[in-house]
């Protein structure tokens, strides 16, 4: 997600008062100029993401849902007896449900692990999934799940199987969904399985129509970054003097999300003049999508191996299941 890591910029006293003001003068101050995705999701922007998942042209969460109904008995059929399902940055519990459903894997599992970032939320969750499962031991872990985390000592000695559906790996440039494939192969260990939702590559028309919707709520969401900004940093983005653009990088495979300033135009940061060009970009995300081989490829490369995925009518998305340890023979 961190689209430039490699730019670390030196931080004054100032700055160090957060990583997010960190971040973002490191980002503007960067060229090309980059802010990371991982900040669109404060109060506001979470609520125009669950927005954008009941669009219209915003295919990937009724798709992953829909393989969810369709083929989740088969997905509760590889979990063990008695296994702990770990959720790597568990939002709402609609997917998770859909395979506490199938084929009495509620009452089967030995624990589940959601696990993120935001406590509040993720207890509110826990709490209401346990009056519907009263009988299935939850244990939330608050942590940021792309660093390593360590399990509850009580699902150390279960079966582990992660679980990361939303093509959440998307956003993440190629070397981090490597780094978080393999730190998920090491806090779950041996012989562990995980479950993931991955975007197919696809037409090009569907996938910018996902990115730039008729109604604007990805625009807004976009722009919803400049005000966050404003309000935290004390910026003065004019929000009339941007606008959002989302472009298919056929070579990248990759849906890109910029902010393109209207005018010449400077913006006060924390001391600082941000100057714009007419025209300039602020790359905000990348949203890679992947054919079952080239995730294959990245699986194996970072020590799962392959063993079935799942795909809807049209292969718009797909969901795989993968083992820990390195391909054997193959
Ligand atoms: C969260 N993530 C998988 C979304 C995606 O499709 O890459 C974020 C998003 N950005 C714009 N629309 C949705």
């Amino acid at each position: 997600m961190n689209m430039h890591s490699s730019a670390m910029a030196v931080a004054s006293p100032l700055e160090k008062e957060s990583a997010f003001a960190t971040d973002v003068i490191a980002g503007l101050t960067h060229q090309p100029k980059y802010l990371s995705p991982k900040y669109f999701y404060d109060a506001a922007g979470s609520e125009l993401f669950e927005q954008i998942t009941v669009l219209p042209e915003y295919y990937p969460t009724r798709t992953e849902l829909g393989i969810l109904r369709a083929r989740g008995g088969e997905i509760a059929d590889i979990i063990p007896d008695g296994a702990a399902l770990i959720e790597f940055g568990a939002g709402a519990t609609t997917k998770v449900r859909l395979l506490l459903q199938q084929h009495d894997l509620g009452a089967r599992l030995g624990a589940y692990v959601p696990v993120d970032i935001s406590g509040d939320f993720l207890n509110g969750q826990a709490a209401e999934l346990r009056r519907d499962y009263p009988r299935l031991k939850i244990h939330p872990v608050v942590a940021d799940f792309t660093t390593p985390f360590d399990l509850p000592d009580d699902v150390k000695a279960m079966p582990k199987v992660g679980f990361f559906p939303g093509s959440t790996l998307g956003n993440f440039e190629p070397h981090e969904a490597c780094a978080f494939l393999r730190s998920a192969r090491a806090i779950l260990g041996d012989g562990a399985l995980l479950i993931i939702g991955i975007d197919l590559e696809k037409d090009e028309a569907v996938l910018r129509a996902a990115y730039n919707d008729a109604a604007g709520v990805t625009a807004r969401f976009n722009l919803n970054l400049l005000v966050r900004i404003n309000r935290e940093l004390g910026a003065n983005f004019d929000l009339s003097g941007f606008t959002h653009r989302s472009i298919y990088n056929r070579e990248r495979y990759r849906i890109e999300m910029h902010l393109i300033s209207r005018r010449a135009q400077t913006v006060r940061l924390l001391g600082r003049s941000i100057t714009f060009r007419a025209g300039e970009s602020i790359h905000t995300e990348n949203s890679y999508k992947y054919s079952t081989d080239r995730f294959g490829a990245l699986a194996r490369g970072s020590g799962w191996t392959p063993l079935e995925s799942w795909t809807d009518a049209d292969n718009m998305f797909s969901v795989h299941a993968l083992r820990a340890g390195e391909t054997q023979g193959t």
